[in-house]
């Protein structure tokens, strides 16, 4: 498909048309510690959105997408913002759209915009942070914001998905969509946005996302869910130990301070933040040692951490993973990103690959009574104009 060629259809040939690409994301390690002031070890990938857009002389705005072709052209202008309206897909650009104006970035004109995601719908692999940030670059170029850097970008998308569309995200997502480079995967400290590149070689192995197909229509709740119970379990630690946040924590330190939360389940939440943030550390160090078997075993924990302590896996992410830890050949597995559906991923030696899909992919679909999707990942470079 040539996508500008598709934008001219509908929208026309004049002007000037420019076409822009941002990734999705897949995290290796490091999971619910964004928000919590810890380290994640994200990659962008080499699938993503692209978007093929022009300026247009009035304020309307005219989305259309290929992946809902029956939704048709969907009109809209910037005097119609809508915060938290959950209308349709154009909510996610939009948001973007009126975040730029919320930081001073005034916007003096349309857009006719054409988009085309090639990353699986609810999958998991962040297909509306792409969208948001496929959009900023977009509006950073056309109307050549030229302080703003691709950070500034990841930040502006996190506002837009926590103020626009009601999900109280950290910044892991956009950070890697925006900043990715190919091949190497991000450890990003979350509490200063430091962030290291760190080279992703697996010699015989792969990467595989099992996607699980799971319907995930209560994410959004859950998560801000996850996030309050966090920042109870902080709070009420901040009453005998000066921390900003759980990501200061060592294991051992949390121990001695945990009998201050007063809810069980806090506890918990709390607990796997710490422990998962000092996970990943540990976890790059082994990487960049070469010592992928260590890092397998990590990824391993990360899983039952998340699954027993932060309960955010369902059966459909822990069948996916406790059947790939009964195949030959894998280094470790996990599930990846929010949870309660969406994907997980493995390292998985290059001679076994068939195997897993077949050994996996069976033992799912007898169990869940539908099938998941499997994928092999390449390591991209993140947000940018292509043309
Ligand atoms: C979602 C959020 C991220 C992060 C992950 C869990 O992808 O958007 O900010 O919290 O979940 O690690």
């Amino acid at each position: 498909m040539n996508l500008r060629t598709e934008f001219q259809k509908r929208f026309g040939f004049d002007g000037d048309i420019r076409e822009y690409f941002a990734p999705g994301r897949v995290n290796l390690i490091g999971e619910h510690t964004d928000y919590n002031g810890g380290h994640v070890f994200p990659c962008s990938i080499t699938i993503g959105t692209y978007l093929v857009a022009r300026k247009r002389n009035d304020r309307k705005l005219r989305f259309y997408s290929e992946n809902f072709p029956e939704l048709g052209i969907i009109e809209s202008s910037l005097d119609q913002f809508c915060p938290n309206c959950h209308d349709n897909w154009k909510e996610y650009p939009m948001g973007m759209m009126w975040t730029f104006e919320q930081h001073e970035h005034m916007l003096s004109s349309g857009y006719d915009l054409f988009y085309y995601g090639n990353i699986p719908n609810g999958a998991g692999l962040s297909s509306s942070s792409s969208i948001d940030i496929v959009t900023g670059c977009m509006l950073a170029d056309m109307n050549d914001f030229k302080g703003i850097t691709s950070v500034q970008l990841a930040l502006l998308g996190q506002y837009a998905e926590n103020h626009y569309n009601g999900l109280n995200c950290g910044i892991m997502d956009q950070f890697a969509i925006a900043n990715g480079k190919k091949d190497q995967a991000m450890f990003l400290d979350t509490a200063t946005l430091t962030c290291e590149y760190v080279p992703v070689q697996l010699k015989n192995a792969k990467i595989l996302i099992a996607c699980s197909n799971k319907k995930r229509a209560l994410t959004d709740s859950k998560y801000n869910e996850r996030r309050g119970e966090c920042e109870e379990a902080l709070a009420q630690i901040q009453t005998i130990k000066d921390i900003n946040s759980l990501g200061d924590l060592t294991n051992e330190e949390f121990e001695l301070v945990s009998h201050v939360i007063k809810r069980p389940v806090c506890v918990k939440r709390a607990r796997h933040a710490v422990a998962e943030n000092q996970r990943t550390i540990t976890a790059v160090t082994a990487l960049k040692d070469n010592n992928i078997e260590e890092f397998g075993k990590l990824m391993n924990a990360s899983h039952i951490s998340l699954r027993d302590d932060y309960e955010v896996t369902g059966i459909e992410l822990d069948t996916l993973v406790e059947e790939a830890w009964k195949c030959p050949g894998v280094i470790g597995s996990r599930m990846t990103g929010a949870g309660f559906g969406g994907c997980t991923i493995s390292i998985v030696e290059d001679a076994y690959i068939d195997q897993f899909i077949e050994n996996v992919g069976n033992a799912y679909e007898k169990k869940i009574g539908y099938a998941a999707d499997f994928y092999t990942v390449e390591i991209g470079d993140g947000a940018r104009r292509l043309s």
